[in-house]
């Protein structure tokens, strides 16, 4: 796989840092609560695995399937909801975990959807973001990183399937997906 990658970004160093980073600043936020994380599916998973392991506080985990690129680079601007949460929601402190938000749509949808759903808090994490093609305005709580406007794959994130066992984020060739 190392001969389709551009370049690498963040190494497994640079990620663990920032999650913990993270993982303290939840923490903190939500003192004296409770939270559950809303991991989308699949992509964050490997991200939600590490996170969740420092956060110091009492942790809930449900995920969603939401399908938004399916095996092509470009995003269809359509959100199908394929796994909804296992859970009743009303009250409790929910943060959704994503990998990288793009366009912003699927978020948007998902944000609208869980709000009806009257949780007590809201918020956003996603490790990485990508600004450059943002189509929603989206509020980001919780951010790892900004990445360019390149083909971002590692980490639990894909290209057609492949890639998410990569332990560092990378930019995939563009000879692979064009
Ligand atoms: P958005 O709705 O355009 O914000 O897209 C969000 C979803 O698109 C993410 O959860 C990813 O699954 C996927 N995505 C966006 N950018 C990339 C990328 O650079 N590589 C792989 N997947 C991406
Ligand atoms: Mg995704």
């Amino acid at each position: 796989m190392l001969q389709d990658i551009e370049t690498i970004l963040f190494d497994e160093n640079a990620l663990a840092k920032r999650i913990q980073e993270l993982g303290k600043e939840i923490s903190e936020d939500y003192a004296g609560e409770e939270v559950m994380l809303v991991g989308i599916l699949k992509g964050a998973s490997v991200f939600l695995s590490d996170l969740i392991r420092k956060i110091s506080l009492p942790a809930e985990i449900d995920y969603m399937v939401v399908s938004s690129y399916g095996n092509s680079a470009e995003t269809s601007g359509v959100v199908r909801i394929l796994k909804d949460l296992e859970d009743n929601i009303e009250g409790k402190n929910i943060i959704i975990v994503e990998d990288i938000i793009d366009t912003g749509l699927t978020l948007e949808y998902l944000k609208n959807y869980l709000l009806s759903r009257k949780p007590k808090s809201l918020k956003i994490c996603t490790l990485l973001d990508k600004p450059a093609r943002r189509v929603k305005e989206i509020t980001i709580d919780y951010k790892g990183f900004e990445v360019p406007d390149e083909f971002i794959i590692g980490y639990g994130i894909d290209y057609a399937e492949k890639y998410r066992n990569l332990p560092y984020i990378g930019v995939l060739k563009e000879e692979i997906y064009k």
